[in-house]
């Protein structure tokens, strides 16, 4: 007999570490790893692509209903592809952050998402850690486990500071702040990630180590479900 799905559900900030520390608990426990805001990124870099005006959401949607999206949900080796086309490189790039918040506070491109993630995660068959910013509240709200993962604002811009310049010297920490905070105001206009919702476990990460936060919500997904 199998083992019935196990989802988990991670939503954060940026720079909160939901992305690799979700991975790493999908690893652990043999289940599938969905990164929902590489989704969005897809989007915003096809419609660049397609020379879509970001502006025009009826045209954002179309887009969106044309693009052959591929999710690669292996926690070993997560891949997104539009196509042909290997994306996963440059959906993270600045020209793609800067223009995310625009089709994520698209609510038609929003419905359309939580729709095809819900897919996603019922395709999972072993399970599914699924990361973003509305999977405990709106995408998965009957998941298994629910965390919130946290970090300060300092913490925050330290790591996304290290992530692209290699260390955080207060110079590079300044010129990372407004992006950070930016990024924070805009993506707060779609969805309360702050607080967390009823049922929804905090972990805050501000003073843990990577392997610390892993033991943490790992501690947390067997202490609920009694999954090693
Ligand atoms: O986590 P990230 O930086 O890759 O997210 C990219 C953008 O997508 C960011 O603006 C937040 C948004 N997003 C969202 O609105 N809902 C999600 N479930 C995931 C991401």
């Amino acid at each position: 007999t199998s083992v019935p799905a196990l989802v988990v559900a991670v939503d954060g900030p940026s720079g909160s570490g939901k992305s690799s520390v979700s991975r790493a608990v999908a690893r652990r426990f043999g289940l599938r790893y969905l990164d929902t805001g590489a989704m969005y990124r897809a989007l915003t870099w096809w419609c660049l692509d397609q020379a879509v005006d970001l502006a025009d959401q009826g045209a954002v949607v179309r887009a969106m209903d044309a693009m052959p999206l591929v999710m690669g949900t292996d926690p070993a080796a997560p891949s997104v592809f539009v196509g042909a086309v290997d994306v996963g490189e440059p959906i993270r790039q600045t020209r793609v952050s800067e223009r995310v918040s625009a089709v994520a506070t698209n609510l038609d491109v929003r419905a359309r998402m939580r729709d095809l993630q819900r897919r996603l995660i019922g395709e999972a068959e072993a399970g599914v850690v699924a990361e973003g910013r509305d999977i405990t509240t709106v995408v998965a709200p009957d998941a298994d486990v629910r965390v919130l993962l946290t970090a300060t604002e300092q913490a925050r811009l330290e790591r996304r500071t290290r992530e692209l310049h290699g260390h955080a010297e207060q110079d590079a920490v300044e010129s990372t702040r407004d992006q950070v905070v930016r990024r924070d105001r805009d993506d707060s206009t779609v969805s309360q990630f702050v607080t967390a919702a009823d049922g929804v476990h905090t972990i805050d990460s501000s003073a843990m180590g990577f392997e610390e936060v892993v033991d943490a919500l790992s501690a947390l997904v067997t202490r609920v479900t009694g999954r090693e």
